[in-house]
């Protein structure tokens, strides 16, 4: 094993470094031999995205860092290879979408909007294994790596799930570049995209009188020659996506050198995090991550300590390089108050201008009394508030919101404008890992966040 302390290894940096790190959450393949052949037949496969679009994502987050854009990360706890349909996604796609619309047109700032979607699949776990009854079997790792039936043989992790998982990212991105590009997301679709049961929603009214503004200022701006064939923004969005570094020999198999620059880029995703579990400054994930090119994120949870993200921070952004790194505190509603406004001190102090988003979802899951994996909407919301007050009380830039949301009509977070209760979980719980938003939540989380941007805005602005 190398012990150099890896800030003096910059320069042995390959896309295998990290196999000689340490490495938690990792899967023990029983055949070997078939996880590498599956790893050279990736190696050999075309790249899902290319450096350029890469680097257009980390342009777009610099802004964000400087508080000229937002960002709207969002999609699924964990995809699944049986939900894989044109109609699951789209739908999330759309509330993304309308998200993005209510933060432009109400919170009046560009949203950069990149989904937790093709190739969000596996997942850190907290036990390695899962007991039922007197049986114990591995825990399911999200299904490019086991899948979720208790039996011994789903739950054994499988290299031919890699394969299964490229091209469903593939499929996936292919469907959400032709949405994004071929006239899905025109803004004169903005009425279209409300799913039908948001329609019949208490926040159906709000919506359909935004979408009425927007189409006015539309006729508007065609009245002054800015239509759809002669403005691409009007006609077309940027979409990206991302989802967590977690599997580290897919993602080696998945990066290429960049021709135009020489550089390695991970090219299973044009954005890709380090989980809270996986982010030891020593550990193989933060090795791998330090050489890509990418913007990348990091999860930073309540046992942060300043000192351990500045050293971090160094290792995974050395040049302090504009839009590369994305810190996504999820600290929990009753912790953010107290955590994160001495890690945006810090920060800011060293310096550096990171985005930082607050993910509200993974510090506040809670289980019911009938032991359902849950979270009140209202802990989101209170997070949210948290986060962006310390932000205004540090000086320092609220960039964007992290989510795991679904645009289909779960029951799954309890509370919101039609108040779910716990009693209604059961209706329709259909996550294979944490609880979701449905599509009704999002978009009333979207509401709240234009709310805020708004009046943080215009509290910022000189007399
Ligand atoms: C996640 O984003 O699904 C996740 C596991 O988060 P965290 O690493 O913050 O716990
Ligand atoms: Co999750």
């Amino acid at each position: 094993m190398d012990t150099t302390p890896p800030a003096l290894r910059h320069s042995g940096w390959t896309p295998g470094s990290w196999r000689a790190c340490p490495i938690r959450q990792v899967p023990t393949y029983p055949d070997a031999a078939a996880l590498a052949a599956m790893e050279t037949k990736l190696t050999r496969y075309p790249p899902l995205v290319f450096a350029g679009e890469a680097r257009n994502l980390k342009a777009a987050l610099a802004e964000a860092a400087l508080g000229r854009a937002f960002v709207l990360q969002g999609g699924d706890c964990a995809e699944s290879f049986g939900d894989f349909t044109a109609n699951i996604i789209r739908d999330t796609f759309r509330v993304l979408l309308q998200m993005a619309v209510v933060l432009t047109f109400g919170g009046g700032v560009p949203v950069v909007k990149l989904g937790r979607m093709a190739g969000q699949f596996a997942k850190p776990r907290s036990s390695d294994t899962e007991t039922q009854g007197d049986v114990s079997l591995p825990s399911y790792r999200g299904d490019i790596i086991n899948g979720p039936d208790f039996t011994a043989q789903a739950r054994t992790p499988d290299p031919a799930r890699m394969e299964t998982g490229y091209f469903q990212s593939a499929g996936t991105l292919n469907l959400l570049r032709a949405f994004a590009s071929g006239g899905y997301a025109d803004l004169h679709e903005v009425h279209r995209w409300n799913l039908d049961f948001v329609r019949n929603s208490p926040l159906a009214a709000r919506y359909q009188d935004l979408a009425g503004r927007i189409d006015e200022t539309l006729r508007f701006m065609a009245a002054c020659g800015l239509t759809s064939s002669s403005t691409p923004q009007i006609h077309e969005t940027d979409f990206y996506t991302s989802h967590e570094a977690l599997l580290l020999p897919y993602e080696q198999a998945l990066t290429r050198e960049d021709s135009t620059t020489g550089d390695h880029y991970a090219c299973s995703a044009h954005f890709l995090w380090i989980g809270d579990r996986t982010r030891q400054a020593e550990g193989a994930h933060v090795e791998f991550m330090r050489g890509i090119k990418n913007p990348i994120g990091m999860k930073v949870g309540p046992s942060m300590e300043p000192d351990d993200l500045l050293r971090i921070m160094d290792i995974l952004d050395p040049e302090n390089e504009p839009g590369r790194l994305t810190l996504i505190a999820r600290m929990g509603a009753d912790k953010v108050a107290d955590k994160l406004p001495r890690l945006l001190r810090a920060v800011k102090q060293a310096g550096r201008t990171p985005v930082w988003l607050c993910d509200a979802m993974h510090g506040n899951t809670i289980a019911t009394a009938a032991k359902v994996k849950t979270r009140r909407f209202d802990a989101i919301l209170a997070e949210l508030r948290g986060f962006f007050d310390a932000h205004a009380a540090e000086g320092t830039i609220a960039g964007g919101a992290h989510m795991e949301m679904t645009g289909q009509n779960v029951t799954e977070c309890v509370g919101g404008a039609r108040g779910l209760s716990e009693d209604d979980l059961g209706a329709r719980y259909e996550t294979f890992c944490d609880p979701r938003l449905n599509a009704e939540q999002s978009l009333e989380l979207a509401f709240y966040l234009a709310e805020e941007l708004k009046t943080r805005r215009s509290a910022r602005r000189p007399a």
